[in-house]
């Protein structure tokens, strides 16, 4: 009798993936299905045009308990938080605090030669890994990957504009040194001092990076990419990375100065050019309140990344009220809003908008978060689960009505479809894929 037990799991298991199998073939079918209908820059046709501002920088991902490794810096008995870093005693002091926790967290390190010795010590890490980071890098790849031409509002040394598809032309200034991320990849229960670190699941994102953004927060690369927009005339204008001006010790002034700059720079766009703003989230509510005034009045379409999980009927009623108060005294009307989460792609576009082909973006958005989250481009059905219904209610308004999966509906003046995510159940990497995510979602639309 005994032997029969794990016979029956092996069973339960076997059975439970068929089912997840049986279930979810169908979804991705149609999914593929969706994203098939649109054929972005394929033989015959005009590959669209996007410029995306701004950032980039250079990420390097190190195996060690980095920044310390590479430095005299000892295990501070005294963790305090820091904003940001202008020395050793600051630097021991925050890891302490962030340390034991694992929670993931970024701060500025003003000092450049505190911040040379980690990047020096990197270089002679086994396994150590540079690449090309930054939200308008990642959604300039993205989008030329999937047949646009792009101009990337970014500084930029030569190194950096050689890894860039030949579909990418760089605006902006040259920098000697890009902005530098240093990301350090450590097991759950490394040790520091007399610190312990937490286990994460690999869901989450790495721990205590540290960086040298003072080019970033700064836009840069504005004025060039200003200049080079007038003649490379974009179907579509992609503004994001704004959050590296957030908690950023400008001086009095700069802020608003730089914002000005931006405004001008949007509200001279001319209104054939599509204006794209991808959102993230923003600690300084003082900064978000100018954004608002600066850059969303002058945008036609919104990407919100969404951290928690919220029901679609929740999300949908969240969206119908963000249109309801951005729309009010606004340069350009809301066109677009694309709510991304880790459970499903939620599109909304206003009737009768340059803004084409709803349901395949939403496929094409969902579809780039699955495979990022696997690392690759197959989608394997039998690892992935729903965390959706298969259908759902438009809203929490008592009988609402309900709507399957994938299929628009209009509401008003607007066009709405929720894509369902294959959610991978073996996590390759969750976190970071936001950028991807919303390019992959404009390219079906421009
Ligand atoms: C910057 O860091 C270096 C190296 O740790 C240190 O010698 C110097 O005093 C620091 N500068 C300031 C202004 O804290
Ligand atoms: C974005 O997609 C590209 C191409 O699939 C991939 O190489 C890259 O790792 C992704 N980056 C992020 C941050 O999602």
């Amino acid at each position: 009798m005994a032997d029969s037990f794990p016979l029956q799991l092996k069973f339960g298991t076997v059975l439970s993936a068929l089912l997840a199998f049986l279930r979810l073939e169908p979804v991705l079918s149609s999914l593929l299905r969706a994203e098939g209908k649109v054929k972005v820059g394929s033989e015959g046709s005009a590959r669209p045009r996007v410029a995306v501002g701004f950032g980039g920088r250079v990420d390097i991902v190190v195996d060690a308990v980095v920044p310390l490794d590479g430095m005299d810096v000892r295990p501070s008995e005294e963790p305090l938080h820091h904003d940001f870093i202008e020395n050793a005693e600051q630097l021991a002091r925050s890891f302490a605090y962030f340390f034991p926790s694992g929670a993931a967290s970024e701060r500025f390190v003003t000092n450049d030669t505190l911040f040379g010795q980690p990047v020096e010590a990197s270089r002679e890490l086994p396994g150590n890994r540079r690449s090309v980071g930054g939200d308008a890098p990642v959604m300039a790849g993205r989008m030329a990957m999937e047949g646009c031409d792009v101009l990337l509002g970014v500084s930029a040394n030569p190194d950096f504009a050689d890894v860039l598809s030949q579909h990418i032309t760089v605006a902006g200034n040259s920098a000697e040194e890009p902005d530098i991320h240093l990301i350090p990849e450590y097991p759950s229960g490394a040790e520091w001092g007399r610190y312990t670190s937490e286990r994460r699941s690999p869901a989450e994102s790495h721990g205590y990076i540290v960086h040298s953004d003072n080019r970033n927060p700064y836009l840069a690369s504005m004025k060039e990419f200003e200049q080079k927009l007038q003649e490379f005339q974009p179907d579509l204008l992609v503004i994001g990375g704004l959050q590296m001006m957030d908690s950023f010790p400008f001086k009095q002034g700069e802020r608003d100065a730089l914002l000005a700059q931006l405004s001008h720079l949007l509200s001279s766009t001319s209104p054939k050019t599509g204006v794209h703003f991808e959102m993230a989230s923003f600690v300084d509510e003082g900064l978000l309140a100018r954004l608002l005034e600066a850059v969303v009045t002058h945008a036609d379409s919104l990407g919100v990344n969404e951290q928690e999980l919220p029901p679609v009927a929740t999300a949908l009623d969240q969206m119908r009220e963000l249109y309801r108060l951005v729309n009010g005294r606004r340069a350009r009307p809301l066109a677009r809003l694309h709510v991304h989460t880790l459970a499903f792609q939620a599109i909304a576009v206003a009737r009768g908008s340059p803004w084409k082909n709803t349901v395949s973006a939403a496929a094409e958005a969902s579809l780039t978060a699955s495979r990022h989250a696997r690392g690759s481009a197959e989608i394997d059905p039998g690892k992935a689960e729903l965390v959706t219904d298969e259908s759902f209610s438009v809203s929490r308004q008592e009988g609402s009505r309900r709507i399957p999966l994938l299929e628009d509906w209009e509401e008003g003046d607007y066009e709405i479809c929720v894509a369902p995510v294959l959610v991978c159940t073996e996590v390759y990497q969750a976190a970071g894929g936001g950028d991807n995510i919303s390019a992959a979602g404009l390219v079906p639309q421009v």
